[in-house]
C-alpha cells in the first residue's frame, strides 16, 4: 500500500497509472478507521481499478475546538487496516496546508436549504467545512466514483447536491450503516465512550427501531414525542434533537403522504460524546 502525504506526488502517481483510462474510487475519511469505513473501501475496490482512501481530520468542519482536539488520530493502525487490501488501494493523508493550499478556511455553499436542517442547525458552519474539503478532494483525486455512508445521511445528500450544482463529473454512492453487535452505529467517536456506556448506547438504535413501529400507527408528531419521552426517561442520554424528515428534501415532515420516503434522525449526548444515527421509516 502506498501512502501519499502531498497532493502533487499523489497526482503524479495517478497520471503515471494513466488514470484517465481507469475507474478511480475515492473514500474520504477522517481516519480512526472502523468496519463502517472498511465496508466503503470494499465497495470501492469491487467497483474501481484504483481506490484512494483519504485520511484527514478536517479542522474547518468542527464547530467545537474540544471535539477537534479529542478526535482520535490513529494513522499507523489505519494504514495497517488498509494494508490488508491489495495494492490498488492507496492512501492520501495530507496535512492541512497541503490539501488547503495554505488557506485553511471554509467557503460558503448554497445547498438549497439542506444545510439548514438538523446537523446544520446544531453545528454552525459544519457543512461549509464538509463541502469545502470534499470539493478539494474531488478536484485533487478526480474520482469516477466517491463513497459515503448513510450514517451521515444529511452529509450524503449535501454532497449529492454539491455535485449536481457544480456539475463535477463524480458519481456519489451511498452505502448502508454498519453497526456494532448491539446495534450502535459504528463511529470513530465510539472509542471515547466507556465500556459500559458503549453497551448502554444500544438504546439509541433500539429506540429508533421501535419508533418505526410507532410511526406505522401514529402521527409524525406523536412519533417524535414518543422518542423524546423515551430519552427523557433515560438519564444516561441527553437528546439534542429527533426529527422525521423527507429523505430527499430533509425538510421536517408534518403529515404523512403515501408518496414520500421518511427517515428519523437523532443526535444525543452520552458520556460527553455526541452521537448521531438515522433509520428509514417506510
Ligand atoms: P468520517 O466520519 O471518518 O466518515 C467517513 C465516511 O465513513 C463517511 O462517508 C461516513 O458516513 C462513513 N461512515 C462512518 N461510520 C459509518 C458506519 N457506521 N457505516 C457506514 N458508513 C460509515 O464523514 C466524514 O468522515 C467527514 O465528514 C468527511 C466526509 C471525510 C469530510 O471530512
Amino acid at each position: 500500500m502506498s501512502l501519499y502525504r502531498e497532493k502533487e506526488k499523489l497526482q503524479n502517481f495517478l497520471s503515471d497509472q494513466h488514470q484517465d483510462q481507469l475507474k478511480t474510487g475515492l473514500v474520504p475519511t477522517m481516519g480512526a478507521l472502523h468496519e463502517g469505513h472498511i465496508s466503503l473501501i470494499h465497495k470501492a475496490v469491487s467497483e474501481n481499478d484504483l481506490v484512494v482512501v483519504s485520511i484527514f481530520v478536517n479542522p474547518t468542519q468542527f464547530n467545537n475546538a474540544d471535539d477537534l482536539d479529542k478526535y482520535p488520530r490513529t494513522l499507523e493502525a489505519d494504514l495497517e487496516k488498509i494494508n490488508a487490501f491489495n495494492d490498488k488501494v492507496i492512501v492520501y493523508a495530507p496535512d492541512a496546508n497541503d490539501v488547503y493550499d495554505s488557506n485553511v478556511a471554509a467557503t460558503n455553499f448554497d445547498f438549497d436549504g439542506l444545510e439548514f436542517e438538523m446537523e446544520g442547525k446544531h453545528r454552525a458552519g459544519h457543512f461549509d467545512g464538509v463541502g469545502t474539503i470534499v470539493k478539494k478532494l474531488f478536484e485533487i483525486v478526480k474520482p469516477t466514483n466517491a463513497y459515503f455512508g448513510e450514517k451521515d445521511f444529511q452529509q450524503l445528500q449535501i454532497i449529492k447536491k454539491m455535485v449536481a450544482k457544480t456539475q463535477l463529473p463524480v458519481n456519489v454512492i451511498g452505502c448502508p450503516i454498519l453497526r456494532e453487535a448491539n446495534g450502535l452505529a459504528m463511529s470513530s467517536r465510539n472509542e471515547r465512550l466507556s465500556k459500559e456506556m458503549r453497551q448502554n448506547a444500544a438504546f439509541i438504535f433500539k429506540t429508533l427501531m421501535k419508533s418505526k413501529e410507532v410511526f406505522g400507527q401514529e402521527s409524525i408528531t406523536a412519533t417524535k414525542d414518543w422518542v423524546t419521552n423515551q430519552f427523557a426517561e433515560n438519564h444516561d442520554f441527553e437528546l439534542e434533537y429527533v426529527e422525521i424528515a423527507d429523505e430527499h428534501t430533509l425538510k421536517p415532515a408534518i403529515e404523512k403522504t403515501k408518496e414520500q420516503k421518511y427517515r428519523a434522525f437523532i443526535a444525543v449526548y452520552t458520556d460527553g460524546v455526541r452521537l448521531i444515527d438515522n433509520i428509514a421509516l417506510n
